[in-house]
């Protein structure tokens, strides 16, 4: 899986403009700051950090390219108004200028369903090689989720596996929190009733982007695991009733988690959409969102909206379930992914599992750096 890019070429169309084609046949000049910004010359950014030496908002907005060459194959030369000359990489241009505007530069999700086969699971290894390392997370950003087996049961292995990724969020409930029934619980995950696809703390501002569960014991034969692809089923949604999409991802929701040291609340709509549409997050949790007083045809329409969102993310035809095992660990997106459990019986023996959690960008930078690495040892081994 490859990052969607719209498929380009840079072509200099006058003696002095560079014009992005498209293969649907639109073009554009490239605009002379957009260049400017991205000097790559000592003169305009520091060559160790990368980091600009000048502030492009100074810059001057009529800026005009006065002269475009390629002094040799892949490499375009620019004059600029204000005096300055750039060389630039056409692929690293095009690198850049093909991705979609809200590309992470990752793995598209890809969505999927209930009839999801097989399951991506991965044999952990505490040292992976960076090829292995690479396929996790290859699974991780397209489908969501990976579910690693083999993972030692020492109890807070799961913050090791978790520094693999990223680094771990503390939160009130600490690193690590433990899932397994407690009489004292103060959250319904730490009971054995049967838990509806959710998301976890949408009532924390930002919400916890990836979560793991490790089954350090499972002697129960209830308590199966569950997820649902969030995004999928909005898709469903967006695709078959658009009004109610759209309510779902126009309503602010508030989420709140109390207890007698903590008192969280966050607003989010249940579908979360990015600036050009596309869908961001999910935060659904039945058991701690409250709307806000809206007008009852608004309320009504929301009403209605929302549980038809939570019929299909109930429906066997978007979920999978799976046992976890002792030595299983499932890491999913908490903004993507819906996760649950049904119930189980604590009589038939102990189900306990433990959790941390850590944030989206760890992944995804890790990802691009191994990319990056993987490209770089290709080269070289090209070129000897
Ligand atoms: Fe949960």
């Amino acid at each position: 899986m490859t990052p969607a890019r719209r498929a380009c070429s840079l072509k200099i169309t006058a003696p002095t403009e560079l014009t992005l084609s498209q293969t649907d046949g639109s073009e554009h000049p490239v605009h002379p700051l957009w260049l400017r910004e991205r000097c790559r010359d000592a003169a305009s950014m520091d060559l160790k950090t990368q980091q600009r030496l000048q502030d492009p908002s100074d810059l001057p907005l009529d800026l005009r390219l006065l002269a475009v060459s390629q002094p040799a194959p892949g490499s375009l030369r620019v004059r600029f108004s204000d005096g300055h000359e750039g060389t630039f990489s056409a692929e690293e241009l095009l690198e850049e200028a093909t991705l979609a505007p809200n590309s992470h530069d990752c793995p598209d999700p890809q969505p999927w369903d209930g009839s999801l086969s097989p399951l991506p699971r991965a044999r952990w290894q505490a040292a992976p090689t960076e090829t292995e390392l690479m396929s996790w997370l290859e699974a991780f950003l397209g489908f969501g989720f990976v579910i690693f087996e083999g993972v030692p049961t020492n109890p807070g292995t799961v913050l090791k596996v978790g520094a693999q990724f990223g680094f771990v969020r503390e939160t009130n409930f600490g690193a690590l929190f433990n899932v397994r029934s407690t009489p004292d619980a103060t959250d319904l995950a730490y009971t054995a009733v049967a838990l509806d696809p959710h998301t976890d703390n949408p009532y924390r501002a930002p919400v916890p982007g990836i979560q793991l569960l490790h089954c350090l014991v499972n002697e129960t034969s209830g308590g199966l695991s569950t997820l649902v692809d969030g995004f999928a089923v909005a898709q469903a949604l967006r695709a078959e009733h658009g009004a109610a999409f759209d309510i779902l991802a126009s309503t602010p929701v508030r989420f709140k988690y109390v207890d007698a040291g903590t008192e969280l609340t966050a607003s989010a709509p249940p579908i979360e959409l990015d600036v050009t549409g596309a869908l961001k997050a999910i935060h659904f949790s039945p058991r701690l969102d409250f709307v806000p007083l809206f007008a009852p045809a608004r309320l009504e329409a929301y009403y209605r909206a929302r549980q038809l969102f939570d019929q299909r993310l109930r429906a066997p035809d978007f979920e999978i379930r799976f046992l976890l095992k002792a030595g299983d660990l499932v890491m999913f997106d908490n903004c993507r992914l819906l996760h649950g459990r049904s119930g189980f019986d604590p009589a038939e023996g102990l189900r306990h599992l433990q959790g941390c959690y850590i944030d989206l960008d760890g992944p995804r930078s890790l990802y691009r750096v191994l990319r990056r690495r993987l490209r770089a040892s290709a080269t070289v081994r090209r070129s000897a």
